[in-house]
């Protein structure tokens, strides 16, 4: 069996981010992508809402930037805001020239833009409320009709591989250890520039609108391999995911408030009013917190999000994938309110990139929810993030390109050593954990934080790094062993960066230091073996 391969470009993730950079990249040398389940197993699957860009001759550059500075609360690297912002039309473009199929206006054929939490413009453009399975399986198709490109679904990459640059006095990424689960073994794959694609890492939170594979693994991988991330106290909890006891959370799409939705309190007021004049389309933070305080005061599990108002037309068009999940659960939004919750859904924070992805380890790049490029500051704005994936994808493709020719070829890597591991007889150590790990994080590191409950959650992920730490080195590793290990890894760096901040800004709220504080400041953190590229990114 084949164990060792050789590419120029090492993609690991098969998201937009990861999908974009390879077909943006596919005529200038050979490309592998790695996929740790199918191609489509990602977040960007199962975006709903859109992508925010500026369309609309009303709608203007400065407009967009100055909502994303605005929701991002003081924390967003202005450059950076505006980078993503000037390349939004050109983004949209592309994606509308590799076939995706945007929802227009019965009437003029122009894109119909929807509206979401903190725009004051109508500027997120959308395929119903099923924009990213749209987006998506379009991508997917040019994927598997490209040469050059190299497709490794079920593939999951354990950790990043580094050598002595020949010219330079320190290492360069040049490939990733990466488990092929379906022939249970790990394979050798080196590569000129490798690239992390992994999305984020929500899934260390019990409650989550993310698929199981976003549990933080470039962040880790990175972060182990000596790179700088900052920011990873600011998880965003969406403010309406389903609430069903059968259900596994799924989300209800912002756009739904951005049309006029209203969240009502179990008596069927409404309540919004009391916490932001913007009311439903506050920035998600406000949103979530408003949510979280009025289900405590209450003593209730749950609040409702009522759309019921709206036509029945109305609401078959613009959120068939809503309609359709919620009538599953016996829901029929057309005619009564959804009962929500708040999830943890996205992660602003990741490993420290420049404006084309670029990390602190040379060679080595990250794009899409992985990286922290500045754009999101303390609170993403809605639909911001798929903008990012596709302008900072397609920045770093061109950045790669004009290096690649430049890059020395890599010597093989020393293959994987499973000499002192043998096979794992406890497993139930993998779930336990797994769990545990969940819970504390939700009832500790949640939408509202203590610097007790920021402690307490600092002694057990010590406990359980220890111990993972301990299991990985005895046994061969498998699926549920990487991701663990990363999760972990994640769960130590978000708490830290909690601790770190003693401010309430965005979405990190703490008790112990309600106001917010007078200097504006990125949490950087950096590892014990920092790589030492030293990567600038401006600061907010
Ligand atoms: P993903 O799409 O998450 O892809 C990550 C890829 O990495 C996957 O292929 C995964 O298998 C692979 N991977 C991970 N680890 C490994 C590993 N170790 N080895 C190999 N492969 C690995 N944003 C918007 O802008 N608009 C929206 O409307 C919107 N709606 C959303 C709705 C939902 C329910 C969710 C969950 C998110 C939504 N978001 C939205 C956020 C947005 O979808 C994500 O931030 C974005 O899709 C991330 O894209 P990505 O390419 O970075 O990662
Ligand atoms: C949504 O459709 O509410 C999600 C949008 C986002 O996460 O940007």
């Amino acid at each position: 069996m084949k164990t060792h391969f050789s590419h120029d470009v090492l993609i690991i993730g098969s998201g937009a981010a990861g999908l974009t950079l390879a077909l943006n990249l596919s005529s200038v040398g050979t490309i592998a992508v790695i996929s740790k389940d199918r191609l489509k197993d990602g977040s960007t699957w199962y975006a709903q809402g859109g992508i925010a860009a500026v369309l609309d001759d009303l709608d203007s550059t400065d407009a967009h930037v100055k909502d994303t500075l605005s929701a991002g609360a003081g924390l967003c690297h202005e450059e950076a805001v505006r980078f993503t912002v000037e390349n939004s039309a050109d983004a949209i473009n592309w994606l509308v020239e590799q076939g995706v199929s945007f929802t227009k206006n019965t009437d003029n054929q122009d894109f119909h833009l929807t509206k979401e939490g903190g725009h004051s413009h109508r500027r997120i453009i959308h395929s119903a409320d099923a924009t990213g399975k749209e987006v998506h399986s379009t991508l997917i198709d040019r994927i598997r009709n490209s040469d050059n490109i190299d497709i490794f679904e079920q593939h999951i990459a354990v950790d990043l591989i580094q050598q002595a640059d020949q010219h330079k006095p320190r290492l360069r990424c040049s490939g990733a250890y990466i488990y092929n689960r379906a022939q249970d073994v790990v394979c050798t794959f080196d590569a000129k520039v490798v690239i992390l694609a992994t999305g984020g890492a929500s899934k260390v939170y019990l409650y989550t609108s993310n698929p199981d594979g976003a549990s933080g693994d470039g962040i880790a991988m990175a972060w182990r391999a000596g790179c700088r991330v900052a920011n990873m106290e600011f998880n965003q909890f969406h403010p309406t995911c389903l609430y069903h006891p059968k259900a596994k959370t799924f989300l209800i799409t912002e756009a739904l408030r951005g049309e006029g939705a209203h969240l009502k309190l179990p008596s069927g007021e409404r309540f919004m009013h009391l916490f932001d004049e913007r009311e439903e389309l506050a920035p998600r933070d406000i949103v979530a917190r408003a949510i979280d305080h009025e289900i405590k005061r209450l003593g209730c599990d749950h609040l409702y999000l009522d759309i019921s108002h709206k036509s029945e037309e109305f609401i078959s068009s613009h959120f068939p994938t809503v309609k359709k999940q919620c009538l599953q659960y016996g829901i029929d939004i057309t005619k009564e309110p959804i009962p929500i919750v708040p999830a943890a859904h996205y992660t602003c924070g990741g490993v420290m990139v420049n404006q084309y992805g670029a990390t602190d380890l040379e060679n080595l790049y990250a794009i899409g929810e992985t990286s922290f490029t500045g754009l999101h500051g303390a609170n993403r704005m809605a639909s911001n993030s798929l903008l990012e994936c596709i302008v900072y994808a397609r920045s770093a493709a061109a950045r790669i390109r004009q290096q690649l020719a430049n890059i020395e070829p890599v010597s093989p890597p020393p293959p994987w050593d499973e000499s002192k591991v043998t096979n794992s007889d406890e497993d139930v150590v993998i779930s336990h954990n797994w769990d545990e790990l969940r819970r504390f994080m939700w009832d500790y590191v949640g939408i509202v934080r203590t610097h007790k409950r920021l402690e307490r959650a600092q002694h057990r992920v010590k406990l359980l790094q220890k111990e993972i730490a301990e299991y990985y080195s005895n046994y061969k590793v498998g699926n549920d062993l990487v991701e663990l290990r990363n999760l972990v890894t994640v769960a130590q760096l978000i708490i830290r960066s909690a601790i770190e901040r003693k401010e309430s800004r965005g979405l990190h709220y703490s008790l112990d230091h309600p106001e917010l504080g007078k200097i504006t400041r990125d949490t950087i953190l950096v590892p014990t073996n920092f790589a030492g590229q030293n990567v600038i990114v401006d600061q907010p």
